[in-house]
């Protein structure tokens, strides 16, 4: 979590080159920020509690300057406020920092005993006293930064700047991401290179421990070893289109729409003609008797969509694993395991534990993740990418969409692979994604959720039940639902609430039950009269054949039958549709919701 970014130029530029920045990296915290922006050799800092408007609104829009340094903040150590808010200073060193140092309490003790005085609770601020220190101890930049990262342990991109060269920015990563840019007369770093698009799209990609060196001659990179490293910069994958908003209120409202585009780029990623072509684009699967399906939020939820399939269809033995459990249960694995990890940002700190982990047991591990380059992407032995393109609001809606597009894909591989796949069936899965992205389309333009939504905006609980695969769908609109509503939701599955949970049932709660498996209709219909005879207000969702007018509800919405394997990729859109209007009447801040972060490279 957190954004930098930070420029160096030969000519005098405005403050408005990092506000503009920070404003794009904001998905990944939004609780404080701050620049350093040095002009004529003198550096200042403005700092400020809130997110990057507030801090536009101090400045002065005159102010510029040659070099600069800015960040927004996901707190960490520290609650957010204008003091904890980056950049830190001690003596020489100036910083900004991504990620989190692990063992600061013990060098916040130890360099407090050597006198410094810590004006922060930021780990951040502990980093800058030890750069200081092996500043003062070898007066060499490059080697005080390489000993620096020997001593802090855990993650960090840092931006540097030392107080007798303040036209120079020195940067370092290590598990967390950071990015170069080269513009005309402009150099850059940044979280992502959104920041920079509108300068420049020349990206440069920076290796852990690398160290980066901006001036206004260009970038030097120096290699572990001291050597410099020469490295061409490429065009940014990105374009700035990509970036705004196109007319939508929200980007999560944008993104939506895009689901039926990146449902058929994706598929069509995987399968140019038919199924078959999966054999080229997947490895195969034969060699594994077990599948085991990673992932933290609604990467998780995906990966529950997975195991049903991966059980349902190719009958192997699949189980669905939250990444910071997985991690820490030194689980049982064998050469027949393939462990897939399901990521949007490839950059989640558990799920890349996690991932680090069984790559060094030798156990088999593949990478779903929508951003090409990043940690998981390049880590996994196999990567298999989402095509959702960037996706800015923090709650996901099209990655989601299409992890589990490729997640069911994976799952027919290997149904084929085990002959569990008939050919007609085969034939009538390939049509059904033909005629998917038009379905979505229509679906997203003609679906209302008005009605359930102006009831549930004014309650504090609500529940979400389902069974099977609609259990898994009823978790994602549940966290869907809290993420940007801010109203306390549950999902459970339909034959588990009456044991203890049914007690919260009271009148009016509302209970919004899915339904899309023609076997479990009567059993889900029951448990759904189980809580309105306790007083509950029924929503269905209901897939249109299985639904009839004997069912009582106080507001029915119907989903599109699609083949079983396919129907997760389309049920989701009223739950998605619901937490975007729920939130709207609540005038919540839809794309960045409090508390939250899109990337989260902490544990
Ligand atoms: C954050 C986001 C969630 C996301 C989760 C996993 O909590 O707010 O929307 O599902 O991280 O992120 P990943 O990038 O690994 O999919």
């Amino acid at each position: 979590m957190c954004g930098i970014i930070g420029f160096v130029s030969s000519e005098n530029t405005k403050a408005a080159v990092l506000i503009e920045g920070l404003k794009k990296l904001e998905y990944r915290g939004y609780d404080s920020c701050g620049i350093a922006l040095v002009h004529n050799q003198e550096m200042a800092l403005y700092k400020t509690k809130g997110k990057v408007k507030v801090l536009e609104d101090k400045l002065d829009k005159s102010l510029e300057g040659t070099s600069g340094l800015a960040h927004t903040r996901w707190a960490t150590h520290g609650e957010p406020n204008d003091v904890n808010a980056h950049p830190h200073q001690i003596e020489r060193v100036t910083l900004v920092h991504n990620g989190i140092i692990e063992n600061s309490h013990e060098l916040r003790k130890f360099y407090e005993m050597q006198g410094v005085t810590f004006k922060t609770e930021t780990d951040t601020e502990v980093a800058c006293a030890v750069l200081n220190d092996c500043m003062n101890k070898t007066n060499n930049k490059i080697e005080a930064i390489q000993k620096a990262c020997t001593i802090l342990k855990g993650s960090y991109a840092f931006g540097i700047f030392f107080d007798d060269e303040l036209d120079k920015i020195y940067a370092i990563r290590k598990d967390s991401p950071l990015l170069l840019g080269e513009g005309k007369n402009i150099v850059f770093l940044a979280s992502d290179c959104s920041a920079f698009l509108e300068t420049t799209n020349r990206v440069l990609e920076l290796n852990e421990n690398e160290i980066a060196i901006l001036d206004v001659t260009g970038i030097t990179i120096i290699d572990e070893e001291g050597n410099e490293v020469k490295r061409e910069s490429k065009e940014a994958t990105l374009s700035l289109e990509e970036i705004q908003k196109d007319g939508y209120d929200t980007f999560l409202m944008k993104e939506i729409h895009e689901e039926p585009m990146v449902i058929k780029k994706t598929f069509h990623h995987y399968m140019k003609k038919s199924l078959n072509d999966l054999n080229e684009t997947m490895p195969s699967l034969k060699k594994y008797k077990r599948f085991i399906f990673v992932g933290c939020g609604s990467a998780y939820h995906a990966g529950m969509i997975a195991k049903t399939l991966m059980e349902q269809k190719a009958r192997v033995i699949s189980s669905t694993e939250l990444a910071s459990e997985f991690r820490y249960s030194n689980p049982i694995l064998d050469d027949d395991t393939a462990v897939v990890f399901i990521s949007q940002s490839g950059e989640t700190a558990d799920t890349l534990a996690a991932l680090r982990m069984c790559n060094e047991k030798g156990i088999d591990t593949f990478a779903i993740v929508n951003v090409l380059g990043s940690s998981l992407a390049k880590e996994a032995k196999v990567f298999l990418p989402t095509l959702a393109g960037k996706e800015i609001s923090v709650a996901t809606t099209k990655a989601y969409c299409s992890q589990v597009a490729v997640l069911s894909l994976l799952c027919l591989k290997k149904a084929m692979e085990e002959n569990k796949l008939s050919r007609e069936e085969k034939l009538a899965i390939e049509n059904e994604i033909e005629r998917l992205p038009l379905l979505m389309k229509k679906y997203i333009n003609q679906t209302s959720v008005e009605k359930i939504a102006d009831t549930i905006q004014h309650h504090n609980h609500v529940f979400f039940l389902g069974r099977g695969l609609d259990y898994a769908l009823s978790l994602e609109g549940s966290l869907k639902l809290k993420e940007i509503s801010y109203i306390h939701s549950e999902a459970y599955a339909a034959g588990e609430l009456k044991h203890g949970t049914i007690s919260l049932i009271e009148k009016d709660t509302p209970v919004i039950t899915c339904i899309t498996n023609p076997d479990l209709v009567l059993k889900s219909i029951s448990n759904t009269k189980e809580v309105e005879t306790r007083g509950a207000k029924v929503f269905l969702l209901i897939r249109e054949d299985l639904y009839s007018n004997l069912m009582d509800a106080s507001a029915v919405i119907l989903l599109p039958k699609v083949h079983d394997v396919l129907q997760g990729i389309v049920s989701i859109l009223p739950y998605q549709l619901l937490a975007y209007t729920v939130a709207k009447k609540l005038g919540c801040d839809i794309d960045q919701p409090r508390n939250l972060a899109k990337s989260v490279t902490v544990e």
